[in-house]
């Protein structure tokens, strides 16, 4: 057993935490309040090579490993999880998805462009009555020979306005249930797709969040990944490694949480001694970073166990069940530690309490986590 990171990978972390302190800190409280994250913020961090750093360099990419990916992820989500959920679309549910399932044409027009940012992605399976129950998909692709027709609505898009490629599942064949479903990329500016309004969030305020419309999209046959009605298998696989990427973020979330607490620990004085040195709150920053490591290693582990060609199923639902919830908790000690201040946007701290919740939602509820992690523990 080897606890140790490589050289490469210790590099990646420092390049991300830099990144994250003189990029991202700087108007991140501005952008959480506007709801906006600029195109040229979005732009560097494609030059820095985030948006793609798994993809085969052949295809645009950084040819790193999971783990160098999980470890970006927690550096950039200490400061900003509105920057780490749209590189984490990005990387894990579009490009992943493509290069692994895509066909040459497919890579060659649309990955080689996303992998380095140039081009962002979405990936689009939620909507309006098909959130945690994502076999129930109302959206059709009503097969017209050498097209798609595409009809519905997808619902709480990541990237919705900025992408430019989506990955649209929806139900060709009814009959046929969940096999039924296919996986089809659409163009933004394709007749018949509306990016819709816009949700006005609790936490990650600066990522674009919309519903999607599609009337009548003629989608052609060869914009499908894989054979016919592998649609939601696609979705499923590719969750796998994007449950990854938001544990990481929740883990990034909850370690700026426990190193603003720990710093304010220092500064703040009450009863004549910094509050570190009462032990309610010396216990309480225990707590939280013993949290923070244990998540940290389920997270790290289900990267390792990815990169080993391992069944990740079930370490990457634990890994974001386990995280998620530690972030939750320790965001709101950190929040605790700070007393008033931390109740006020300018210690940071109540921000990254509002975004953690949405780890507990997206990419699968804890809920739904722990069905995955059940099913696991139970099949023959
Ligand atoms: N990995 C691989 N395959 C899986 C899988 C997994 N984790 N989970 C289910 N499947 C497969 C099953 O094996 C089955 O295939 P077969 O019939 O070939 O065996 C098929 O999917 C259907 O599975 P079930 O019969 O178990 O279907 P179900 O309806 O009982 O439950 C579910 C499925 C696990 C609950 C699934 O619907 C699910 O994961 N729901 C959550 C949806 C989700 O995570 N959405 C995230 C949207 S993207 C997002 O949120 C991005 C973002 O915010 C940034
Ligand atoms: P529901 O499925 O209606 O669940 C409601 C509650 O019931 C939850 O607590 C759930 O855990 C519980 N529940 C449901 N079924 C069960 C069950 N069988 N057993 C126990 N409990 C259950 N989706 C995308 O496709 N792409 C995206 O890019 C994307 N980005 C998102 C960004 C944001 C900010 C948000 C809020 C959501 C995003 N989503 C995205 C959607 C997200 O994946 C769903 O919201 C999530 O899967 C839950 O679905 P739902 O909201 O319909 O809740």
């Amino acid at each position: 057993m080897n606890f140790q990171l490589t050289e490469e990978q210790l590099a990646v972390k420092e390049a991300a935490r830099d990144f994250a302190q003189t990029e991202l800190l700087p108007g991140v409280i501005e952008r959480d309040n506007a709801q906006k994250f600029p195109a040229e913020l979005a732009a560097k961090m494609g030059e820095m090579g985030f948006m793609g750093m798994m993809v085969d360099p052949k295809y645009g990419g950084g040819g790193m490993d999971s783990v160098s990916y999980v470890l970006a992820m927690e550096e950039i989500s200490k400061v900003d999880a509105s920057a780490s959920v749209m590189m984490s679309v990005n990387n894990s549910l579009v490009c992943w998805g493509l290069e692994k399932y895509g066909t040459e044409e497919q890579k060659q027009k649309y990955l080689t462009k996303l992998s380095t940012g140039e081009l962002i992605g979405a990936f689009c399976l939620s909507e309006p009555e098909a959130g945690s129950d994502a076999t129930s998909q109302r959206t059709t692709a009503e097969d017209m020979g050498s097209f798609y027709l595409l009809n519905g609505n997808k619902n709480w898009i990541t990237n919705g306005e900025r992408a430019s490629v989506y990955l649209v599942m929806a139900q060709t064949d009814r009959e046929k249930g969940h096999k039924g479903i296919n996986c089809l990329i659409v163009e933004k500016g394709m007749e018949g797709f509306v990016v819709g309004k816009k949700e006005d969030k609790m936490g990650i305020r600066g990522s674009d969040t919309h519903s999607l419309n599609f009337n009548d999209v003629k989608v052609p046959k060869e914009n499908r990944i894989g054979e016919d009605g592998f649609g939601f298998k696609f979705a499923m696989n590719t969750l796998n490694g994007g449950r990854i990427g938001i544990a990481a973020q929740a883990l990034g979330i909850a370690a700026g949480a426990v190193e603003l607490a720990v710093q304010y620990s220092k500064e703040r004085k009450s009863f004549g001694k910094p509050i570190h040195q009462h032990q309610g709150i010396a216990f309480k920053l225990a707590e939280m970073a013993t949290k923070v490591e244990a998540a940290r290693n389920l997270v790290y582990r289900a990267a390792w166990m990815k990169d080993e060609g391992m069944d990740y199923t079930q370490a990457a639902a634990m890994a974001k069940l386990y995280a998620s919830e530690v972030a939750m908790e320790v965001s709101t000690e950190a929040v605790q530690v700070h007393g008033g201040y931390g109740f006020v946007k300018e210690y940071h701290v109540e921000r990254l309490m509002r975004d953690a919740k949405i780890t507990q939602i997206y990419e699968g509820t804890s809920e739904i986590q722990k069905i995955v992690i059940s099913r696991t523990l139970t099949k023959d």
